[in-house]
């Protein structure tokens, strides 16, 4: 697939990394110094390029979106109409900037700032090393990457992708009901922790049910 990259830093950068790795194409943007993504790109190899933030949309199948919550509303500026497009956020409600409303979800909240678009979550919840180390893996100690959004047929693509990238994507559902991905850490909740697949489901079947978790799994 052509997978596109809006913020190639620590996440989108290794998101680029495993699309390749995967053997799929990338286009990287969106910088204060697009010199940056031109040297990316060349160590990535000849299926990476880089390029503007709307030559990304224009590219991409996938456009992961992966930058500053502060940036936003700069970054989805200069990436233009989405309409159509499956964007796949990234991003947690850190720093600076317009922040989801009581009892609304910061994908919920992203996902009407990006009108048109087929707006999936995933790659938020584990530290950018953490996936990076364990996209390698393989079997059951494969990680789950947790995905929601009101999509689904955008969500099966973006499981191919994440699949392809060496990891495990477990659907959590609606944009409406994911605040157990969304930061911060908690008990509760699965946003920062480890989960490979053999937990997962008893997770999302509690989400499902409107239930607490089990107890975060502990791995050797
Ligand atoms: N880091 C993590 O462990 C982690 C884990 C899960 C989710 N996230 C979320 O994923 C999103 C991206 O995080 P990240 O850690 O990958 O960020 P990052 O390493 O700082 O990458 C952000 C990218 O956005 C680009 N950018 C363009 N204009 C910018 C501006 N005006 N200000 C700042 N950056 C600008 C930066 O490029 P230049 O620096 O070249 O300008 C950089 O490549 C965030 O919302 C974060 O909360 C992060």
């Amino acid at each position: 697939m052509k997978i596109g990259v809006i913020g190639a830093g620590r996440i989108g950068g290794n998101c680029a990394r495993q699309a390749v790795k995967g053997g799929h194409d990338v286009m990287l943007s969106f910088s204060r110094d697009p010199s940056t993504l031109d040297t990316l790109a060349a160590e990535l190899g000849p299926r990476a390029s880089a390029g503007t933030p709307a030559e990304v949309v224009a590219f991409a199948e996938i456009v992961i979106f992966a930058v500053p919550w502060g940036t936003i509303p700069d970054a989805l500026a200069a990436a233009g109409d989405l309409n159509g497009k499956i964007v796949v956020d990234t991003t947690n409600q850190f720093g600076s900037g317009a922040m989801p409303e009581a009892g609304q979800t910061a994908a919920a909240f992203n996902a009407r700032r990006m009108p048109g678009a087929r707006y999936v979550k995933s790659f938020n919840t584990l530290t950018s090393q953490f996936q990076a180390q364990a996209a390698s893996r393989q079997g059951e100690d494969r990680v789950v990457q947790w995905v929601c959004g009101d999509d689904p047929d955008a969500k099966a693509l973006v499981a191919r992708l994440i699949e392809d990238m060496g990891y495990v994507p477990v659907d959590l559902g609606g944009t409406a009901t994911c605040s157990v991905m969304e930061a911060p850490r908690r008990r509760g909740a699965v946003y920062g922790e480890e989960y490979r697949a053999a937990d997962a489901q008893a997770v999302v079947e509690a989400v499902r049910a409107g239930a607490a978790i089990p107890p975060v799994p502990a791995y050797a």
